[in-house]
């Protein structure tokens, strides 16, 4: 899940406003969320675009995906061959990290959203995107959702710096604050990068759920930048190509360490 102002994904054509999954929802009561997630009635051909992403990704993500990233798909241990329930995933990451899923119809008001993840709750969508949009949607489906972003939520300094996003956007009280943060938000969370022994490696769940992004992102055709929030949040980003730049983070202690640090700066948190 992504804030509704970060909802598009790369390479995708603006939407024309009719589709219902581009449309942020303000909810009106509580999420469900853990078992009481009930899981769809998928069509046969539902599961199949899973497995078609997934087999997809698994051939692209051994030495492109962080090493932090590989370690919670294998803790979770999502299934390959039909789309996973969200209560099981929630389960499964209550263990490690304390957080939840919450089963959300679509995209969410940026406010609740971020409650959420204040909360250490994860707003996951449980639709998937049809065959024609294997290589983008338009807004974030459940492959985006559950393969891209819960294994990093398996990482402790990553489920906690998420958190602190949320806590520190329910604090911002002007525009250019709020503007910085989504901006962070977006390159950290959706589209950062990180040094590992190995060499450079993705983190960032709308690139490793997105098959062209992935193959695109370490090339030199990308400008990669050391992370800091300042130079994050003034770096504005264009939602219908490919990004560039993008930023690097030593470790997900920096990561979490220097948010803090400009959070607190700005008596975010
Ligand atoms: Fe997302």
């Amino acid at each position: 899940m992504t804030p509704a102002e970060t909802s598009a994904h790369p390479e995708t054509p603006t939407p024309d406003g009719s589709d219902p999954r581009c449309i942020p929802h303000k909810m009106t009561g509580p999420l469900p969320v853990g078992d009481e997630c009930l899981y769809p009635n998928y069509s046969a051909e539902e599961q199949d675009v899973w497995r078609t992403l997934y087999a997809r990704m698994e051939t692209l993500l051994p030495g492109r995906a962080a090493d932090e990233y590989l370690t919670g798909l294998r803790a979770l241990d999502l299934e390959h061959d039909r789309i996973p329930a969200l209560a099981d995933v929630s389960r499964k990451l209550e263990r490690h990290t304390g957080w939840r899923i919450a089963r959300t119809p679509g995209l969410l008001d940026a406010h609740d959203f971020f409650s959420y993840l204040a909360n250490r709750v994860f707003p996951s969508t449980d639709y998937i995107r049809a065959r024609s949009e294997l290589d983008y949607t338009p807004a974030p489906d459940c492959f985006h959702d559950i393969f891209g972003h819960t294994p990093m939520i398996v990482h402790p300094r990553f489920a906690d710096f998420y958190q602190k996003i949320g806590q520190a956007a329910l604090n911002c009280r002007d525009a250019a604050t709020e503007e910085g943060l989504t901006r962070i938000y977006w390159f950290t969370v959706e589209f950062g990068l990180i040094k590992n022994p190995a060499g450079l490696r993705i983190y960032g769940n709308g690139i490793i759920s997105s098959s062209g992004e992935t193959q695109h992102c370490l090339t030199d055709k990308v400008t990669k930048i050391p992370y800091s929030p300042e130079r994050l949040a003034a770096q504005a980003y264009d939602i219908w190509h490919f990004q560039d730049p993008l930023f690097v983070i030593e470790s997900f202690d920096q990561l979490e360490n220097e948010f803090v640090r400009w959070s607190r700066e700005r008596h975010l948190l």
